[in-house]
């Protein structure tokens, strides 16, 4: 059977650290109290020219250079993200011009903090389906641009960045010990929407607007839901807490990370943590972790990967990859 195996990774962060001190002139908040809740000590903030498609950009150059491949191997590119450029075009043909691509196709997907989740699934079925045989999947964010300086309870939260892998077909024998993406599970619930969402829009006010969100509310599902889903992905390959090399969660919160490890088993060596270093950037908090354990020898070819994302909407996900 066809299995979409990971040839290459990148990532990109803007020039601009902004450690928690900072934030302290900005809005009533310290140092101690952002560590102690979320675990984040740091995030990247996007500056002049810095955008949601250049950093995309960048991320995709870095994969691309990785996996020995140039634009003209890819057919498809898939843009996670909720902060894009611009309300259309998509954010995918932005980087799709950047990159000197006039093949092939390119759209976003909106899933908030899922998005890189839902996208690294989306990104398989063309694949299997003989849509695409390479795929340029990037999570990319600027939530700094739609953040409310002025509300301590999500400013200090959120970071900018992007990642991006190239995922390409590979036959495999249909097994766990195949080389690529194994199983994947995609949940939503609308009935969520009000915990966290962006009080503008086209079609509403006619502005982006602000993020809004109800940290406490969003923080008691979270748990739950995470570990519901790689249950899901562990039923439905007969793999187990033990048998998993690495979980790489989406960095929300520090306590949400540790807490959905333990319930399921896994202990704290086996988890890559960065929301110390970037915060929360959503769809591509997944890939700068991944970045992160790949450059620092962590993650190696063969090893078994489980990714996990919650947010906004809600929606959550869970997908299981053999690097
Ligand atoms: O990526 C999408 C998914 N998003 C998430 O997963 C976020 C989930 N939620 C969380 O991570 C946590 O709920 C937060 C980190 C947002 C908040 O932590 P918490 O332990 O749930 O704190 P809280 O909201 O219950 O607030 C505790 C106190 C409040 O003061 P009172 O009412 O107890 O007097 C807040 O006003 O902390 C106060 N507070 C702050 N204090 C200093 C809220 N924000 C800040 C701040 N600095 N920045």
């Amino acid at each position: 059977m066809i299995r979409s195996v990971v040839r290459g990774y990148g990532a990109a962060l803007p020039k601009r650290v902004v450690p928690n001190r900072e934030l302290e002139g900005i809005v009533e908040t310290s140092d101690e109290w952002i560590v102690q809740r979320t675990g984040i000590r740091q995030r990247y903030i996007a500056g002049e020219g810095e955008t949601t498609a250049s950093l995309g950009e960048e991320a995709a150059r870095a994969a691309l250079n990785r996996a020995g491949l140039t634009p003209d191997d890819i057919d498809f590119i898939l843009v996670a993200t909720s902060t894009p450029d611009n309300t259309f075009p998509a954010t995918a043909v932005n980087i799709q011009k950047r990159l000197g691509m006039t093949h092939g196709f390119a759209f976003d997907m909106q899933a908030v903090c899922s998005g890189f989740v839902y996208a690294m699934a989306t990104a398989d079925m063309y694949i299997r389906g003989g849509m695409a045989k390479r795929v340029l999947v990037i999570g990319a964010e600027t939530f700094s641009r739609i953040l409310d300086w002025k509300d301590r309870t999500t400013c200090v939260l959120f970071g900018d960045g992007a990642g991006a892998l190239v995922l390409e077909a590979a036959e495999g024998e249909g097994t766990v010990a195949d080389r690529g993406i194994l199983t994947a599970h995609l949940r939503s619930d609308g009935s969520h929407k009000e915990k966290l969402y962006v009080d503008g829009g086209p079609s509403t006010t006619g502005t982006v607007g602000h993020l809004r969100m109800e940290g406490r509310e969003v923080f008691k599902h979270a748990v739950g839901m995470i570990t519901d889903v790689i249950e899901a992905a562990f039923d439905a390959t007969g793999t187990t807490a033990e048998s998993l090399d690495w979980l790489v969660p989406h960095q929300a919160n520090r306590r949400i990370i540790e807490g959905s490890a333990k319930k399921l088993g896994i202990p704290n060596e086996k988890v890559v943590v960065t929301v110390d270093l970037h915060g929360n950037t959503s769809a591509a908090s997944i890939p700068l972790a991944l970045s992160v354990a790949l450059d620092d020898g962590r993650i190696k070819q063969g090893d078994l990967v489980m990714l996990e994302a919650m947010g906004g909407g809600f929606t959550w996900g869970a997908l299981l990859i053999r690097w």
